[in-house]
């Protein structure tokens, strides 16, 4: 007579993999990342409410999200890197380059727009010799655009790192580029 399969899981099939370890044959991950993740990453909830939040705290720890953070996100979550990586690319708060030392970002807004802020990014796009969305090759300076800060009032805005900068030109914003204080010597 053949017996039923037992419906106690044998120790086996219970035994868990510690959360955010790597599995045999799996590679190391950046060491930033790595730190990242055992200072912080790892005390969250290892279920998938938790990929925007980390992804959110991995950014503002890290800059940017790497593929390695998103990597240790899906191994602490024992989910696809897939399904991590579709998550971050849905969203607009998230940046996949490492970021300039000091973010340049312009107004693109209808209210802006109508005030020059049009020509304004393409003389500041030629002068840095870079797109709107990239960063400088000596990662001095990030550039990029928004659709409305909310200030239209100041149009066109700008703003550099945390300073909201009221109506702007490319003749100011390239002065003021040139005279923050560790801009390379080229710009001065
Ligand atoms: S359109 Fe530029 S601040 Fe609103």
């Amino acid at each position: 007579m053949n017996r039923p399969a037992s419906r106690i899981p044998s120790k086996k099939a219970g035994r868990k993999r510690k959360p955010g370890a790597a599995r045999r044959g799996e590679r190391r991950l950046d060491a930033e990342v790595e730190r990242w993740f055992a200072a912080s990453g790892a005390a969250f909830p290892a279920t998938r409410a938790s990929i925007i939040p980390m992804l959110q705290a991995a950014q503002a720890e890290l800059g940017y999200l790497p593929g390695d953070a998103m990597q240790a996100i899906a191994r602490h979550l024992a989910v696809p890197p897939a399904l991590v990586e579709g998550v971050a690319s849905f969203y607009a708060q998230f940046r996949f380059t490492k970021p300039g030392r000091h973010r340049v970002t312009v107004c693109t807004g209808t209210a802006c727009y109508v005030r020059g802020s049009g020509k304004l990014i393409e003389d500041m796009q030629a002068d840095l010799e870079i797109e709107s969305g990239e960063t400088t090759a000596d990662g001095f300076l990030s550039l990029e655009s928004v659709s409305c800060f909310g200030a239209c009032a100041l149009a066109p805005v700008v703003t550099l790192d945390d300073k909201v900068l009221r109506q702007q030109t490319s003749t100011s914003m390239k002065e003021i580029i040139e005279n923050i204080s560790d801009a390379p010597r080229g710009r001065e």
